[in-house]
């Protein structure tokens, strides 16, 4: 077998720092000169989010169901998006923010206060990670000898920026194989911003989707209020 035979493309990425911003420009695009196909900006934006989740987590019917209320042109600009966003993250690796800076274009395109949000630039939660996660190889030994996994917690995870560059960082600094010791944890209020997170947190790690753990915070609260009431009863 020669080495081209041998070459995973999962196995040793080469995390770019490609044009992030034209694709974040096609994407805005898309929706921009097509948002009337979806019945307003909130629309657009969250079926695509919806769409692209359906698909990743394998959720046929309600995939299904929802492309056949949509007109069949938003369903093309969707999967346009959706195949975009799978090239840059999943096959170039260039991780980067996307969803989070398309949001905010939008939100600065839309009357609506839905999409009310701003998240930290992308280059400036990379600083951040850096900072935060110090020396990665000797926070591995470390975990290696305690037996468990370095916790990563985002409680107001946002578009998952933060996640994201200390995934990238992890990445660049020990290889890919690096995130096995690694466990991502986020949590938002808001679901659009659930969504935009375990979107670019499930492109990004196509082998290790099983340390994530992303919740919207009122099921957090729903299922702590629960928790609760069984235990006094
Ligand atoms: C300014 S954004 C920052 C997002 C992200 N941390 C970043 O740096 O890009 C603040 C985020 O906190 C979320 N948030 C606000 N109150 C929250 C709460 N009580 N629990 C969880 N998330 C909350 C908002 O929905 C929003 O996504």
């Amino acid at each position: 077998m020669n080495n081209s035979e041998n070459q995973n493309p999962w196995s040793d990425p080469i995390v770019c720092n490609g044009d992030t911003s034209n694709t974040v420009n096609q994407i805005v695009k898309l929706i921009e000169h097509n948002y009337y196909l979806f019945g307003g900006w909130t629309n657009a934006f969250e079926q695509v989010l919806d769409l692209t989740l359906y698909a990743l987590n394998r959720q046929e019917d309600k995939y299904m169901e929802t492309i056949r209320a949509m007109d069949k042109r938003a369903v093309t600009i969707t999967s346009q998006i959706v195949g975009m966003l799978m090239k840059v993250l999943c096959y170039d690796y260039c991780i980067w923010d996307y969803l989070g800076e398309v949001y905010m274009q939008i939100a600065s395109m839309s009357k609506s206060k839905v999409l009310g949000q701003f998240f930290t630039p992308f280059h400036i939660c990379e600083m951040m990670a850096k900072v935060q996660l110090g020396n990665i190889k000797s926070l591995i030994s470390k975990s290696q000898r305690e037996n468990r996994r370095v916790s990563i917690m985002e409680p107001c995870v946002g578009s998952g920026a933060m996640l994201l560059a200390c995934k990238k960082i992890i990445i660049e600094e020990v290889g890919l194989s690096g995130l096995d010791h690694f466990e991502f944890f986020g949590q938002d209020i808001d679901p659009v911003c659930v969504k935009m997170c375990r979107i670019q947190m499930i492109l990004t790690d196509y082998r290790y989707m099983t340390n994530l753990l992303l919740i919207h915070a009122v099921e957090l609260q729903n299922k702590i209020a629960t928790a609760n009431e069984s235990s006094v009863s």
